[in-house]
């Protein structure tokens, strides 16, 4: 008795310790889309193109860069009006899939160690992979609007077969599912898991309507590479 009480404190010392440290983690390429309504993440591709899921096509958006701690500032932190947003053509609010657009930003990126963009994939990753889910959340002295810490964390990616036996799964077409084995301390919302990165590629983004459960749906981004390739070369 006495040695099981021992160890339930020493393991809450231990939570509680780690829980305490709110570590940011080094997702440099994440940019948050600031808007008067939900909070949205994109990725930034170039120096002057944000990747980011159509829904988040939001009145007075601006794209913040760098740091988003409020209270601690560090010089990278930018703040860029997007001179055009361009939908991927097939996209319907009545649709989940095709959920993406490119937004050209009215002056590129000073890059940074918290400022650098992603590489797009260049195939297909393959079921089992290990990949990083990378989005933002809210620390602990937090209370307002906006998420103001990255974070990572790992997740298998799912085989098609898999992830359309899901509930979640199984309406979608371009997607990739991964399966959450870990979730956030704080929230697990669509912001904290906005991204799928695989050998440093970005290989998914945020399907719109997250739906919970064990299983992630993120738009497939290969799938879309010939787009994201011809408008960002037209522009
Ligand atoms: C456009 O969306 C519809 C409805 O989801 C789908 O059937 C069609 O294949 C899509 N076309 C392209 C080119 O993505
Ligand atoms: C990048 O740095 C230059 C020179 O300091 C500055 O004029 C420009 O506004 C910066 N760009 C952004 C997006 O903050």
């Amino acid at each position: 008795m006495q040695r099981i009480f021992c160890l339930s404190v020493l393991f809450g010392t231990l939570l509680s310790a780690y829980s305490a440290v709110q570590q940011e983690d080094h997702a440099p390429y994440l940019a948050y889309l600031r808007s008067h309504f939900n909070p949205c993440v994109g990725v930034l591709i170039r120096e002057n193109w944000v990747l980011a899921p159509a829904h988040c096509y939001l009145p007075n958006l601006k794209v913040m860069l760098g740091n988003f701690k409020i209270r601690v500032r560090d010089g990278t932190e930018q703040i860029i009006s997007p001179i055009n947003i361009i939908r991927y053509w097939n996209y319907s609010d009545s649709y989940p899939q095709d959920d993406l657009m490119l937004i050209k930003l009215s002056k590129p990126a000073n890059f940074s160690h918290k400022v650098q963009p992603l590489d797009l994939a260049t195939s297909n990753v393959r079921p089992g992979t290990i990949c990083l889910l990378s989005g933002l959340d809210w620390s602990q002295d937090n209370n307002g609007r906006h998420p103001d810490l990255r974070q990572n964390l790992e997740a298998p990616v799912m085989s098609d077969k898999e992830c359309q036996k899901t509930e979640q799964g199984k309406s979608h077409r371009n997607s990739l599912c991964v399966k959450f084995v870990k979730v956030f301390s704080r929230i697990f919302g669509e912001v904290a898991v906005a991204t799928v990165v695989c050998k440093n590629k970005l290989q998914g983004i945020e399907v719109g309507h997250f739906m919970g459960g064990d299983v992630g749906i993120y738009t497939n981004v290969y799938k879309y590479i010939s787009w994201i390739d011809s408008v960002t070369k037209k522009q």
